[in-house]
């Protein structure tokens, strides 16, 4: 049945079969699924699964890279524990060298005999994180051990294709295109692809995504709208593209800095007629990390703990991770002033909470912190408003992989763990590829007191797809105290059998260490099924997956 005949059905008649399911929903259900089947939004790109890895903290040099003299289990100095998990959890694209990290770059310093490279400050050297750090190693002065070749080397042992940030602010457009040429140029025909196929790469890297910049209203240049509009067109006007369709992305606002999209698109579409189909991504950013409730918009005063908060704090920062839907709407809808084929669609290519630091699992890890339950529902939930904006978003960016930010992964020499943000990419990966389809979600709010104050939050939201006779339902339930008694009702299906897992912990603070790597993990969900519905409980603070088979 269609989602609209079976609203026109209760409203006008009130078929048994409709009423039937909405009284038992009201008699034993806290929420009700209703996932349409012959609604689809579009096509779940892979690329929204995407991963970030900048020369930062321990990201690069800890995190992924161990060299290959290393005691630690390694495929070409790229550490195996962190190959082997990226490949059980699909991994569609990695962005790198940054990142802030990108715009001081030099790719030339990161090519040839590692023994000829050069040493480098490294950018993040300026952040005030850099001077707590006890000696000067790598993430100080940067050795250029890992490059391009070391790079794609690791796409290439995880299957994900290459995602590079060019250096805007700091390298002409000339070295851009040499970078280019570098990494695509066909084996043995220019100097570039010479100097490659002497490294061990003859073939081409094939490179179709390309970061034009990144922050450039910020560390990527402090320019504004119009004169990076302008730098912009200069980089991507005549590239070579050895016969590669080229995806540009633009670097666009810090949140929802919805001026600085209307005046780049504006300068470049009405100022310059720009007409380039390579132009194929503008990026966004999302942190969230304003926990103070209101009391400062101060970048060190406002951000909150990773690991010590109470219920409000919880809702605080899922309350900021849940913008994330309203930035994407407002900057489409801003893009499509200008672009009106919505030819550019939206590329999150750095996401997640962001706390201060003293959570770290090392002290050369710059804005590494612990990963708890409250991130996972975070992840969860902004993955989910991609999935149900499949039709806007064409690529994300969860940053970072490693040792930083929003990790999926913590390492430090010998001992590596997956974080709750592993688990949820892991029962995410099921989306990949598959068709959206409309879900509607029925619960009320949670209502609870902020500092004395009456507070709301949703109750339950998720997203669903379609992949051969699978339908996959994901969905957060952030109430920290109840469990959600979920009815899920198919429309235009029969469900033939159901499968569930969740995401779950007793505390809202749980999360995996070195010496208790297990703590949060997934367990299997019971389910009941019938024929056009399944009911189950989702746990409080929990993210869930549930799996059914059509008849
Ligand atoms: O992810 C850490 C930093 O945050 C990135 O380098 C920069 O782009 C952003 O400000």
């Amino acid at each position: 049945m269609q989602r609209r005949d079976f609203l026109r059905g209760s409203v006008m008649a009130g078929t048994a079969f409709a009423f039937s399911h909405r009284r038992l929903w009201a008699q034993s259900s806290d929420a009700h699924v209703e996932i349409l089947v012959n609604e689809p939004v579009g096509v779940i790109s892979p690329n929204i699964y995407g991963h970030f890895t900048e020369h930062i903290g321990g990201v690069i040099y800890d995190g992924v890279w161990v060299g290959p003299d290393s005691k630690i289990p390694n495929k070409y100095g790229i550490r195996s524990a962190l190959l082997d998990r990226l490949k059980e959890i699909g991994t569609p694209i990695i962005r790198w060298p940054g990142g802030c990290f990108a715009d001081s770059y030099d790719w030339k310093d990161g090519i040839g005999p590692a023994a000829n490279r050069p040493k480098r400050t490294n950018f993040w050297e300026v952040d005030p994180d850099a001077a707590r750090l006890h000696h000067k190693g790598p993430q100080v002065f940067e050795p250029n051990s890992f490059g391009t070749n070391e790079f794609i080397q690791f796409c290439r042992l995880t299957g994900a294709e290459p995602y590079l940030a060019a250096n805007l602010r700091s390298l002409s457009a000339s070295e851009f295109d040499h970078w280019v040429e570098y990494c695509n140029s066909p084996a043995g025909s220019t100097t570039l692809a010479e100097m490659r196929g002497a490294a061990g790469f003859p073939d081409p890297f094939r490179v179709r995504y390309w970061g034009v910049g990144n922050e450039s209203w910020g560390c990527g240049g402090n320019f504004a709208p119009e004169e990076y509009a302008s730098e912009f067109r200069r980089f991507t006007t005549w590239v070579p593209s050895f016969d590669l369709d080229l995806q540009f992305i633009g670097a666009g606002p810090n949140g929802n800095d919805i001026d600085w999209t209307h005046r780049f698109f504006e300068q470049l579409y009405v100022g310059h007629r720009y007409n380039n189909s390579s132009f194929a991504g503008w990026s966004v950013h999302h942190y969230s990390w304003n926990l103070s409730r209101g009391k400062t918009q101060d970048w060190i005063k406002g951000k909150g703990d990773a690991l010590t908060f109470d219920s409000v704090d919880w809702y605080e920062l899922l309350r900021e991770s849940s913008r994330i839907e309203q930035i994407l709407n407002d900057h489409w809808a801003a893009m499509g002033q200008y672009d009106t084929a919505h030819r550019v669609k939206l590329v999150v290519d750095e996401y997640g909470p962001w706390y201060r630091q003293g959570s770290e699992v090392d002290l050369t890890h710059i804005f590494g912190q612990q990963i708890t339950m409250r991130d996972a529902l975070a992840t969860a939930l902004t993955l989910d408003t991609f999935n149900r904006n499949a039709d806007k978003v064409m690529m994300a960016t969860c940053a970072q992989l490693v040792n930083n930010l929003n990790a999926l992964f913590l390492a430090h020499e010998d001992r590596f763990i997956s974080t709750p943000n592993f688990h949820v990419f892991a029962m995410y990966a099921a989306h990949q590829g598959a068709q959206a389809l409309r879900a509607e979600i029925s619960t009320p709010d949670i209502r609870y007191s902020r500092d004395g104050e009456p507070a709301r939050f949703w109750g339950l939201k998720g997203s669903a797809s379609r992949k051969g006779n699978t339908v996959t339902l994901t969905a957060v339930n952030p109430d920290v105290a109840k469990a959600k008694d979920v009815q899920i009702t198919l429309y235009g299906g029969k469900v033939k059998n159901a499968s569930g897992v969740a995401l779950a912990a007793n505390d809202i603070h749980a999360h995996n260490t070195f010496d208790q790597p297990d703590t949060v993990r997934t367990a299997k969900l019971d389910l009941s099924t019938g024929a056009d519905f399944v009911t189950a409980t989702f746990p409080p603070g929990s993210v869930v997956k549930v799996e059914l088979t059509l008849q």
